[in-house]
């Protein structure tokens, strides 16, 4: 099975084009840092090509949507997905200040990125959890793209509360020049070529119409999309989808009770009534293929409490009742005590909670 994987991969990505790649990868640098992956696993196929397994996945990695910010759910999600990368080890989890990349060390030779050693090629060593731009690699992966995106104005502040986030240059001035340059951030990263943050999400290119529309055509097309602001219900598809088991270390961001009430008021007093004009659409987009799959896999509450049993801790589908007559608020998409999920929990919140 192994092998066969392999050989597939060796008829994906012709060696030519991913040496280029890697090239590309390595010149000046500064994240990842160490020695690129050989590709090693890649090139070391020769069998007949059998049909592409359905686990493979290309995580494409948008900044600040909730998926990696310490202690990374997502990245834990994905390569504790024993289809996925059945060599990862099962007692490893990021510390809390780690990256993607220590996460995935297995050696001082390869200390970025192992993650064909843990994954055989089901995860593609390229998108392993970095923020590199989709751009001409979009016929190797498009039918593979795992992601989360999220609304793009909230996106927009968590980066500039983040040490302004992807920025490259003499610091802006304010958040109207951040957001000038930052915007269509999630649209480039679907179809621009690069792996550095700021050659990507902080690029001041604008991202064309034909671009806005590529990606709006990609996101319609994923197999998995997750939405930052539908954090429970992103990992209940992903493990549907994925065959994975959900476990407590999928919701180390949940927070009892509801959001913060004064979210909307922070985009409006920082950003007026200006929106992304390039990232609004592929949002609507994403937001549309997320609901299609959820009800395409038949998701709900219900069905997510069942495939997230294992998460007996957290239970993030338990139905809370304190109050008494609750019972008609209760409904397949919200419910009592539905947890908030912080996105941005790296900024302003303890980890007492995993
Ligand atoms: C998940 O399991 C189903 C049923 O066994 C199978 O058809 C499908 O290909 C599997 N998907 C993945 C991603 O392994
Ligand atoms: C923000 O900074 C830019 C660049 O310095 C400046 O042109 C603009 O007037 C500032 N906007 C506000 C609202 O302060």
């Amino acid at each position: 099975m192994r092998a066969g994987r392999v050989s597939v991969l060796a008829v994906l990505f012709p060696a030519r084009s991913l040496a280029l790649l890697l090239q590309d990868a390595g010149a000046g640098a500064a994240e990842p840092t160490g020695p690129l992956p050989t590709g090693a696993a890649i090139s070391a196929g020769s069998g007949t090509a059998t049909p592409l397994s359905t686990g493979m996945v290309a995580w494409i990695h948008i900044p600040k949507t909730g998926a990696s910010s310490p202690p990374c759910p997502f990245a834990k999600t994905l390569y504790h997905n024993r289809h996925l990368c059945p060599d990862f080890p099962v007692d490893r989890f990021l510390r809390r200040d780690g990256r993607v990349e220590d996460f995935l060390r297995c050696s001082a030779k390869l200390p970025w990125s192992c993650v064909n050693q843990f994954c055989h090629g089901a995860v593609h060593e390229l998108f392993y959890g970095s923020h590199r731009g989709v751009g001409k690699l979009v016929n190797v992966v498009k039918d593979h793209m795992v992601g989360f995106f999220r609304q793009p104005e909230e996106r927009l502040i968590a980066a500039w509360h983040r040490g302004k986030h992807s920025w490259k240059g003499p610091a802006p001035q304010n958040i109207s020049e951040f957001a000038d340059r930052i915007q269509g951030c999630q649209a480039r990263t679907l179809t621009m070529d690069g792996w550095r943050k700021w050659e990507i999400c902080g690029n001041p290119h604008k991202p064309s119409k034909e671009q806005v529309q590529q990606a709006v055509q990609l996101v319609s097309n994923m197999p998995f999309v997750g939405l930052a602001e539908h954090w429970d219900f992103s990992i209940c598809l992903f493990h549907k989808v994925m065959n994975g088991t959900c476990a407590d270390h999928d919701f180390v961001n949940m927070r009892p009770g509801s959001k913060h009430s004064n979210k909307g008021d922070s985009v409006k007093s920082l950003l007026g009534d200006w929106t992304d004009p390039y990232d609004t659409p592929l949002y609507d987009a994403a937001q549309v293929r997320f609901w299609a799959l959820m009800a395409e896999n038949g998701l709900n509450r219900e069905t997510c409490a069942r495939i997230c049993a294992g998460a007996t801790k957290s239970r993030p589908f338990a139905v809370h009742h304190e109050g008494a007559h609750t019972s008609n608020l209760i409904s397949h998409f919200d419910w009592p005590g539905r947890p908030f999920y912080d996105a941005d929990s790296a900024v302003d919140v303890d980890y007492n909670y995993v």
